[in-house]
């Protein structure tokens, strides 16, 4: 079991990454937490050293490489970094929108994935120096799968996926862990007001109990829950035609 000092979490300011934060946050433990809006990354930080944690909280868009690199290794030199959570993540195409405006799915990308390797790229190489670390990545049972809504948003989660199941081995020989984390659907602002039915929906703070355990133990997938993981499954292993009736499309 491992244990983290030193902790990034994007998109600190809602949902899973602040559940995570809270959960996180203790005595001895220094954070940095990054989001869009201020006030609500601010009351996160705010709760978050009350419980005794070390926080730097800064508005810093994923999206932005250089303003998110340049924060990132500020923070390590002061706390040599042992936990990336790239969590920072939209899902702005349920209604399909992306098929009419494409600008919806380069956007999407923009932010769940490029995002996620401007969060890993300035520390990558100081945890190898270490030689120890641990990065999750914030993928999605919807990256599994195509749906018959959210096209960008899964295409961008399944991108992720891959991507964090490859680095972790080749990150393995240098002391570091890599895990995928695969939500179904947790209450937050993502999924407030879905078009669509949300089954096994679960609490922010649950989600966070089941990430931070796999976590501590480097497992390659944390994927819940499991009804959800298995129907993602069937999707995967059933002929299109099933797959189709199973999804309703
Ligand atoms: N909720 C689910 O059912 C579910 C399921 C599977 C996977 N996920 C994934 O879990 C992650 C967290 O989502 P959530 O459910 O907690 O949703 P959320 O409540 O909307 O939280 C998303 C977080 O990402 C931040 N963010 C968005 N764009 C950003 C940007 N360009 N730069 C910096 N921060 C940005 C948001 O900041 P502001 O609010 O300050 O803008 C917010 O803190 C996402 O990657 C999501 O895809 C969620």
């Amino acid at each position: 079991m491992q244990n983290f000092t030193s902790i990034v979490i994007t998109g600190a300011s809602s949902g899973i990454g602040e559940a995570l934060a809270l959960d996180y946050a203790a005595p001895g433990i220094a954070l940095a937490l990054t989001g869009r809006d201020a006030a609500r990354l601010e009351a996160v930080a705010a709760a978050c050293r009350t419980k005794g944690a070390t926080v730097h909280a800064d508005t810093v868009d994923v999206t932005d490489r250089t303003a998110l690199g340049d924060w990132l290794t500020k923070f390590d030199a002061a706390h040599p970094v042992d936990l990336i959570i790239a969590n920072a993540g939209i899902s702005i195409d349920k209604d399909n929108s992306s098929l009419n405006d494409f600008s919806v799915a380069r956007k999407t990308f923009d932010v769940n994935v490029d995002g996620v390797f401007n969060t890993v790229e300035p520390l990558i190489s100081r945890m190898i120096a270490r030689k120890r670390g641990q990065i999750a990545v914030v993928s999605s049972l919807a990256g599994y799968i195509g749906l018959p809504y959210s096209a960008a948003y899964s295409a961008s989660k399944a991108a992720v996926r891959v991507w964090g199941e490859s680095i972790r081995y080749v990150l393995r020989r240098n002391g570091i862990g890599v895990s995928v984390i695969c939500p179904g659907f947790v209450t937050s602002r993502i999924t407030a007001n879905s078009p669509f039915k949300m089954p096994f929906m679960m609490t922010a703070e649950r989600a966070s109990h089941i990430i931070r355990t796999g976590l501590a133990r480097n497992k390659a997938r944390i994927a819940f829950p499991l009804p959800t993981k298995a129907a993602v499954w069937f999707g995967t292993v059933l002929p299109g035609g099933w797959t189709a009736k199973l999804l309703g499309a």
